[in-house]
């Protein structure tokens, strides 16, 4: 690859996971600046990886960070969080990064925003999401930095906090009300959007470009979840919610203390279509089907817990 040296921010989550090692396979030395790095140890054995602690929001560490490297990839996304939260992560990071590219001589910046992504959006997520992207778009633009960036659906693949959570959840409960059930998403693999990631690094076609990424079919949640007990072999009942008693639920979540099962700010994204008219662009090849690789939740039962419990340990 012509890009050999790059800096993954928020490479230690999910689809950071499935990307870092991609580019390590395809030969390139990786960075992955991480809050805690004990957290992300599995992908430091990689030979041509390297994991360090490090305040990405601090510019003079992003300077240093970025400094010889040929190309940045940030990944850092929060699904909840207060407004001043949001705008930190999708913003002001972001901003930081571009100017950062910049001022280290790195000519490539790779940035993942997020299908639904609209600065009108009722939904903070949303709304941080779509400015984000417009600032580091217009600063490539001005300041002759290549950058493209992508708007995936929600993603699917093993180490997934989506498709895996519902199997968590109909594994525990006979009878499972959905919030959201009417809500469209055009699932795409991580596999798919780790390529379409690797393949843009040297794709000069895709500088400027802002890509949906979507896998071949469009479902609702409800199907989603019904598709996911069928996988398990569970037989359960399923309440859809209408939208009423959906906001009431994800109230009723926000109150809970720890880790968010929903949000008000999760109820206003889903209140939109999430789906890509175009399908997933051709340039990246074609997508993979769920139901080709779905059975990875089966190795997500007690008998892998180790694996899971750590992961939501986060540790
Ligand atoms: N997963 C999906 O379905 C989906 C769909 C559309 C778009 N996206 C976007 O894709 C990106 C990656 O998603 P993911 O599922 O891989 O998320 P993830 O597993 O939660 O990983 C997010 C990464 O962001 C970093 N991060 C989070 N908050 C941070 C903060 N305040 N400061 C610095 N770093 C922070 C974390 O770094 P640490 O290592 O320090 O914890 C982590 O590595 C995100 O931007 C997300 O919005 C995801």
């Amino acid at each position: 690859m012509k890009h050999q040296n790059v800096c993954v921010i928020g490479g230690g989550g999910f689809v950071g996971h499935h990307l870092v090692s991609l580019l390590a396979a395809r030969g390139c030395r990786v960075w992955v600046p991480t809050r805690r790095r004990q957290r992300v140890i599995d992908l430091a054995v990689l030979p041509t990886v390297e994991v360090l602690e490090a305040d990405v929001h601090d510019p003079a560490t992003l300077r240093e960070l970025l400094r010889g490297k040929d190309a940045a990839i940030n990944l850092v996304g929060i699904l909840h969080g207060t407004r001043a939260e949001f705008e930190r992560a999708h913003v002001e990071l972001p901003r930081k990064i571009a100017l950062a590219c910049i001022d280290s001589g790195v000519g490539r910046l790779l940035h993942m925003s997020a299908l639904g992504a609209d600065a009108a959006s009722q939904s903070f997520y949303q709304q941080t999401k779509a400015r984000g992207e417009a600032e580091v778009m217009a600063i490539g633009q001005a300041q002759g930095l290549a950058v493209t960036a992508f708007r995936p659906s929600v993603i699917f693949g093993p180490g997934d906090s989506f498709l895996t959570l519902f199997a968590e959840l109909l594994r525990l409960a006979p009878v499972v009300p959905l919030a959201g059930a009417w809500a469209r998403f055009q699932p795409v693999y991580v596999g798919d959007v780790a390529r379409a990631f690797a393949t843009a690094l040297d794709a000069p076609e895709t500088h400027g470009q802002v890509y949906p990424l979507c896998g071949p079919r469009v479902y609702t949640l409800e199907a989603l979840l019904r598709l996911t007990a069928r996988t398990l072999g569970l037989k359960r009942w399923i309440i859809p919610l209408d939208r009423s008693q959906s906001y009431l639920f994800a109230r009723l979540m926000e109150l809970k203390p720890g880790k968010k099962l929903m949000t008000r700010d999760n109820y206003y994204a889903m209140l939109s279509d999430n789906v890509c008219p175009d399908g997933f662009p051709a340039v990246f090849g074609q997508p993979t089907a769920l139901e080709a690789v779905i059975d990875y939740l089966r190795g997500t039962g007690p008998h892998c817990g180790y694996e899971r419990y750590r992961a939501q340990a986060r540790r």
